[in-house]
C-alpha cells in the first residue's frame, strides 16, 4: 500500500470518526475542545498534513486535495453543530422563560358592605322615597346643640339619660355663648343644625356614629351608630309619623309587621313614644326574641317639642315637626339573627363574610 493510500484512508477515517464524535457534543465547550483537538493549529487534521511533505512529488496532489477536502467538510460540520447548539440553547432559554398569557389572571377579592352600612343604606333608600334627605354632621359637638337647643339646659336632671363623653379641658366659648364639647350622643344635634340652616318645610334623615359612656356587653357598645328622622312642615301630624315609621319597618322587616307606640319620655318632644314592631321571628305570638311579649322595641319618637321650635326660631304656631331615631346595630342584630353587638366592631373576617 502506498504513502498516498494510507494518508489518504487516514485523512477518511478522521473525517468519520471526527464527524460522528461531534454529533454527540452537547455544549459549547466540548465543541470547542473538539475543535482544538481535530482543527487546531496541533490538532489532528495539522498532523496529518505534516505528512504531506513526505510523499513522493506526484502522490501530493491526490493527497492535498483529500486533507483540503476533509479539512472544508469538518469545518462546516463543526459551524452547523455549533448553530444547532446556539438555537436549542435560545429556545430552552425561550422555554425558560415563557409566560402563559392566556392564562387567565388571578382573581381578586372583592369587598362588601358591613352589616351595619347595609342597614343604614336600606334605611336611607326607604327615607328617599318618602322625599328625605340624608344629611351629616360632626361627632364631636358643642354641648349646647347637643342638649341645651333640645330642651336639655345644663343641670336638668334629664342630663342623666344620657352617660355622656365630655371632652376636657374644652372651655372654648359655643354657640350663644355656650361652653362644652361632647362626644354626641345622638344625631339629634344635626337636627338642631338643619333647623338653624333651613326653614320648613324640613324632611331629613340623619345617619351617624354616636358615644355613650357604657359599661360594654352582647347589647350595648360605647359606640353605635344611630338614624334620626326629622318632618318640619304646616300640618304634619303624629299619623304621618307612624305612617312613615311603619313604611320603613315594613319595607325591612316584611308587609305583615305592625308597629305600636307607647309613651315614652324624651325632653325634646312632646307627646314621646317608644315605638315597636310585631316579632319578625314568631309573628306577634311569644318566642325568646320577643321575651313572649309579641313585640321588638325599635327607637323612640315624638312631635317635636314647641320649646324646641322656639330655640331655633321656628314658630311653633304655624309649623308641627315629627322626630324618631333608632340604632342601626339593633335593628342588624335583629334582622340578621346576630347575637352579640360587639361582632361588628371586632373587623373579624369570618363573622363579617357571612353577610354577602
Ligand atoms: N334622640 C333620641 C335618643 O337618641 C332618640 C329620639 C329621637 C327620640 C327623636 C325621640 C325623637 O335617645
Amino acid at each position: 500500500m502506498s504513502t498516498t493510500v494510507s494518508l489518504v484512508d487516514e485523512l477518511e477515517q478522521l473525517e468519520r470518526n471526527a464527524q460522528a464524535e461531534l454529533g454527540t457534543l452537547n455544549d459549547e465547550a466540548a465543541l470547542e475542545e473538539w475543535r482544538v483537538r481535530v482543527l487546531g493549529r496541533k490538532g489532528t487534521l495539522a498532523t496529518l498534513l505534516g505528512g504531506l511533505g513526505r510523499l513522493a512529488a506526484d502522490e501530493r496532489p491526490a493527497a492535498g486535495q483529500a486533507a483540503n477536502r476533509v479539512k472544508t467538510v469538518l469545518e462546516s460540520a463543526f459551524g452547523e453543530r455549533q448553530a444547532q447548539l446556539r438555537a436549542a440553547g435560545r429556545t430552552q432559554q425561550l422555554e425558560a422563560e415563557r409566560i402563559d398569557v392566556t392564562l387567565p389572571a388571578r382573581g381578586y377579592r372583592r369587598g362588601q358592605e358591613h352589616p351595619i352600612t347595609r342597614i343604614r343604606r336600606e334605611v336611607e333608600d326607604v327615607f328617599k322615597r318618602l322625599s328625605f334627605s340624608v344629611v351629616e354632621g360632626p361627632e364631636v359637638e358643642w354641648d349646647h346643640y347637643n342638649f341645651t337647643l333640645l330642651n336639655i339646659p345644663p343641670d336638668h336632671p334629664a342630663r342623666d339619660i344620657q352617660d355622656t363623653f365630655y371632652v376636657a379641658g374644652s372651655d372654648a366659648e359655643g354657640p350663644g355663648g355656650s361652653r362644652g364639647v361632647v362626644l354626641r350622643t345622638h344625631t339629634s344635634p344635626v337636627q338642631i343644625r338643619t333647623m338653624l340652616a333651613q326653614r320648613p318645610p324640613i324632611r331629613v334623615i340623619v345617619p351617624g356614629k354616636v358615644y355613650r359612656n357604657e359599661a360594654t356587653d352582647a347589647s350595648h357598645e360605647a359606640m353605635f351608630t344611630q338614624v334620626e328622622g326629622l318632618c318640619v312642615d304646616e300640618h304634619t301630624t303624629m299619623g304621618d309619623l307612624r305612617g312613615s315609621l311603619t313604611f320603613m319597618i315594613r319595607s325591612l322587616f316584611g308587609q305583615e309587621r305592625e308597629v305600636r307606640f307607647r309613651c315614652g319620655y324624651f325632653p325634646f318632644v312632646e307627646p314621646g313614644a317608644e315605638f315597636d314592631m310585631s316579632c319578625h321571628v314568631c309573628g306577634g305570638n311569644g318566642c325568646r326574641t320577643c321575651k313572649q311579649t309579641g313585640w321588638i322595641e325599635i327607637g323612640g319618637c315624638g312631635m317635636v317639642h314647641p320649646k324646641v321650635l322656639e330655640a331655633v326660631e321656628i314658630d311653633p304656631a304655624r309649623y308641627t315637626g315629627w322626630a324618631f331615631g333608632f340604632g342601626f346595630e339593633r335593628m342588624a342584630l335583629l334582622k340578621y339573627g346576630v347575637d352579640d353587638i360587639r361582632l361588628f366592631y371586632t373587623n373579624d373576617l369570618r363573622f363579617l363574610k357571612q353577610f354577602r
